[in-house]
C-alpha cells in the first residue's frame, strides 16, 4: 500500500495554540455542496500565511468563509481575530472587526473616481489610513486620484483593491490571488507594498497561484486540497521540498 506523507501533523496542533487569527475546523457550502471540509490554521500577528494549493483546491472559499459574505455558509467551525467570535458576525461585522477581503475581481466600484473609492470605504467607522498615507504607499494612485477607478490598468486596480483594505482599521488582510494578469515589473510593485505594509506590523493571508512568489514573501504557509489542510509549515519547508511542491502546487 502506498501510504502518503502526512504533512498535517501543525495544522492540528495549531489549532489549539492561541493566534491573533485562527481558523478552527471550518466546514463551508454552496448550497448542498460541501467545499470547506474542516480547514484550520493560525496567523500570528505581523506574519504572512501563503495559503496554497491547485486550482478548485478551496482558497477562494476559505477566504469567503472567513470574510463571512454568506456564501459559502459556515455550517461549523470557529473563526477569531484578536479574541473576537468572527464565526458569529455577519460580513459587515467582520469588517467592522477588522477582517480585510481584497477579493480576486478587485470590485472597483464603476462611476467613481480613485478617490471616492477610497472614501467610500472610509464612509463608516473604524476608518484606517488616510489618503495622503494611502497615496506615500502608492504614488500611482496619487497621481491618479480624479481619474475613474475601473480605468485603471489591471496593477492600478489592484493598488486600489488594497488601499481601499487599508483605509479601513484592518487587523488581517486577505489577499485573493493579488499577483493575477499583472506584469512582472508590477507583481514587483505590489510585493514592495506587501513589504512595507508587513513592516508596520501587517498580518496578511496571501493566496497566489504563483507559488515561489508567494513562498519567498511570506512566513508560513499552509496548502489546501479538496477542501482540507494537507501541509503547515514554514515557507522555507516547501520551497525544499520537491515531493510536496508537485504534488500539491505542481510547481
Ligand atoms: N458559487 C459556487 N457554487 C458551487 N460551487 C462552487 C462555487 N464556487 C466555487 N465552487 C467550487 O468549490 C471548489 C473550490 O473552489 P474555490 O474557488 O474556492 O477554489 P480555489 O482554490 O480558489 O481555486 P482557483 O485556484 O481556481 O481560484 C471548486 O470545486 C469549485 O467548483
Ligand atoms: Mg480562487
Amino acid at each position: 500500500m502506498n501510504v502518503k506523507p502526512d504533512f498535517t501533523r501543525h495544522a492540528n496542533q495549531a489549532a489549539t495554540a492561541p493566534a491573533f487569527f485562527s481558523v478552527h475546523d471550518i466546514h463551508a457550502y454552496y448550497g448542498e455542496s460541501y467545499i470547506v471540509q474542516g480547514v484550520s490554521f493560525n496567523v500570528h500577528e505581523g506574519e504572512i500565511l501563503a495559503l496554497l494549493g491547485r486550482n478548485g483546491a478551496g482558497k477562494t472559499s476559505t477566504l469567503r468563509t472567513c470574510a463571512r459574505v454568506g456564501d459559502p455558509e459556515l455550517r461549523k467551525g470557529e473563526i477569531w481575530l484578536d479574541h473576537q467570535p468572527l464565526h458569529k458576525m455577519k460580513a459587515h461585522e467582520a469588517s467592522a472587526a477588522g477582517l480585510g477581503l481584497v477579493p480576486e475581481d478587485r470590485r472597483i466600484i464603476p462611476g467613481l473616481t480613485v478617490e471616492e473609492n477610497i472614501k467610500l470605504a472610509q464612509i463608516a467607522p473604524p476608518v484606517g489610513w488616510g489618503l495622503d498615507r494611502l497615496y506615500e504607499l502608492f504614488p500611482r494612485l496619487g497621481e491618479r486620484r480624479k481619474q475613474e477607478g475601473t480605468t485603471l490598468s489591471g496593477g492600478e486596480q489592484q493598488m486600489l483593491a488594497i488601499a481601499r483594505a487599508l483605509a479601513r482599521d484592518v487587523k488581517v488582510l486577505l489577499l485573493d490571488e493579488p499577483y493575477e494578469g499583472l506584469a512582472p515589473v508590477i507583481v514587483d510593485k505590489i510585493e514592495e507594498a506587501l513589504i512595507e505594509i508587513k513592516s508596520l506590523g501587517m498580518t496578511t493571508v496571501l493566496v497566489e497561484q504563483n507559488a515561489v512568489r508567494a513562498l519567498k514573501l511570506a512566513d508560513r504557509a499552509v496548502i489546501l486540497d479538496t477542501g482540507g489542510i494537507v501541509f503547515d509549515g514554514t515557507a522555507a519547508e516547501v520551497l525544499e521540498n520537491e515531493e510536496l511542491r508537485a504534488e500539491y502546487l505542481a510547481i
